[in-house]
């Protein structure tokens, strides 16, 4: 135990050995429990590191934008479709949901996935997206697997509602749960954060940490033994994600060198809080919008759109050669300043999982229509809420239907039920009318 301490001493965390020593000896074994995950001498170099940063020096001088081309206006879509289509049928095609987050803007206790957006089935947003994936590996005669990353915060809870809803269908074999490490949070001059007597305050370590723990939990494998060789990374709070677009996995696989690509939209306003495209040092990344210095973010183009205006929708796709080369590489720590235990200011670290690009050096940048993909519900009420999502729901799948021909009511919202129609597809007049009520729900704007 004395080693132990003299160890948390060399590392500058004298407070924590001193209270580690205080412990009787059941409290320290405990304690020792969370110790021993964190790395302090690392955490030292860290702080010491972060406390000399200037937001600006993050931001090279070679810091251009990266143009983008709406994928719905190229003649290779339909191409690109059955591209995907083809690849998803041999197997080679995962779902990767990131979901370890708190989700702590929208205010809502537990798992963010279970979140009901208030639709008129009250799907859960990862039900929404068990019904697409369903859909699609249903179109194309193959099981896709599907890994989900939780945290220690939400990983029993998360599983627990996917055992009450039955997997929502989908073979339990086909779903691999597995949880993110953690970094221990440090108060403003570098000391430990206790959350009690027996615990350090252990937080998630940021959504970059997914390459680690896909590889660690053994889910990296597991893919490469299914013959997976695209891995579609996605946010859990997108109501709009296509889960495997075919067109996007179709798109990448017919570019030959490139190892990874992202979809895009063109950003609301500056003010929108998305993290945007652009190239450092010519190295394709995204800049998170808390990082983006002010100068960058309303700079303007001579007709007065954005000049960064690509938005980051945190939807990515990765041929396996990416994932095994991120396993072994490290990833940049971001910081926020926030109150942790009650301690102001404290230091939280995080990894981004788009700092995965300027390491692997290519990505394909996939522009989509914000309004057929991206409705992320961020918040309790106003932009990116429950509200948003619903409404933008109900007039994509009224569009749909629309579209298919159906006699539809044009003052109404319409949910269509993923298990119906994945993308639009298989609606007509006649399905309608067996479906209204069932799979095709009619509600209010
Ligand atoms: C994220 C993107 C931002 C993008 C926006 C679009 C990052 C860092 N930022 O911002 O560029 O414009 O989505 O909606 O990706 N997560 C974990 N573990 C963690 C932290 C987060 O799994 O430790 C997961 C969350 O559960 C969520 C996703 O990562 O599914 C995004 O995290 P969040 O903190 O919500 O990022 P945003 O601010 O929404």
């Amino acid at each position: 135990m004395d080693k132990i301490a003299e160890q948390l001493r060399l590392a500058g965390q004298e407070p924590l050995a001193n209270h580690f020593l205080s412990l009787n000896e059941a409290s320290r074994s405990v304690l020792l429990r969370d110790i021993q995950t964190q790395d302090f001498e690392y955490l030292k170099k860290l702080h010491s590191e972060k406390s000399s940063e200037n937001l600006n020096d993050s931001i090279s001088d070679d810091f251009t934008p990266m143009p983008f081309k709406l994928s719905i206006e190229d003649q290779r879509l339909e191409y690109w479709e059955e591209t995907g289509k083809i690849l998803l049928e041999k197997g080679q095609v995962a779902a990767f949901l990131v979901a370890g987050g708190q989700g702590s803007r929208l205010g809502f206790e537990g798992p963010k996935g279970m979140f009901d957006i208030g639709l008129p089935s009250h799907k859960s947003l990862f039900q929404l997206q068990a019904e697409r994936i369903q859909n699609l590996a249903t179109q194309v005669g193959h099981p896709i697997p599907w890994c989900i990353m939780t945290s220690p915060l939400n990983h029993r809870a998360t599983i627990e509602f996917f055992e009450s809803h039955h997997f929502f269908g989908i073979d339990r074999t086909n779903i691999r749960f597995f949880e993110q490490g953690t970094i221990c949070a440090l108060d403003p001059s570098g000391k430990a954060i206790l959350q009690d007597n027996e615990h350090l305050a252990l937080v998630p370590d940021g959504n970059g940490g997914c390459f680690r723990a896909l590889a660690q939990s053994g889910t990296l494998a597991w893919l490469v033994e299914k013959g997976v060789r695209y891995i579609f990374l996605y946010s859990v709070d997108n109501a709009l994600v296509k889960v495997c677009d075919p067109a996007f996995v179709g798109a990448l696989a017919s570019t030959g060198n490139m190892i990874s690509a992202s979809k895009v939209v063109h950003k609301r306003n500056a003010a929108e809080k998305v993290g945007i495209f652009a190239f450092q040092n010519k190295k394709p990344g995204v800049v998170e919008y808390s990082d983006l210095p002010e100068k960058y973010r309303e700079m303007t183009n001579p007709d007065g759109s954005l000049t960064f205006d690509g938005g980051n929708i945190a939807i990515h796709l990765f041929k396996m050669e990416g994932l095994r080369k991120l396993q072994s590489s490290s990833l940049p720590w971001h910081t926020a300043r926030k109150t942790v235990c009650g301690i102001e200011n404290s230091w939280k670290f995080e990894q981004f999982l788009f700092d995965a690009f300027p390491l692997l050096g290519t990505m394909l940048p996939f522009g989509v229509v914000r309004e057929d993909e991206f409705s992320p519900v961020k918040n309790a009420e106003g932009h990116d809420s429950p509200k948003t999502a619903r409404e933008m729901i109900g007039k994509l799948h009224r569009e749909w239907l629309r579209k298919a021909g159906a006699k539809i009511n044009q003052a109404k919202l319409y949910e269509v039920s993923p298990t119906l129609s994945y993308a639009g597809e298989g609606l007509s007049n006649r399905v309608f009318e067996r479906e209204l009520g069932k799979n095709i729900l009619e509600f209010d704007p």
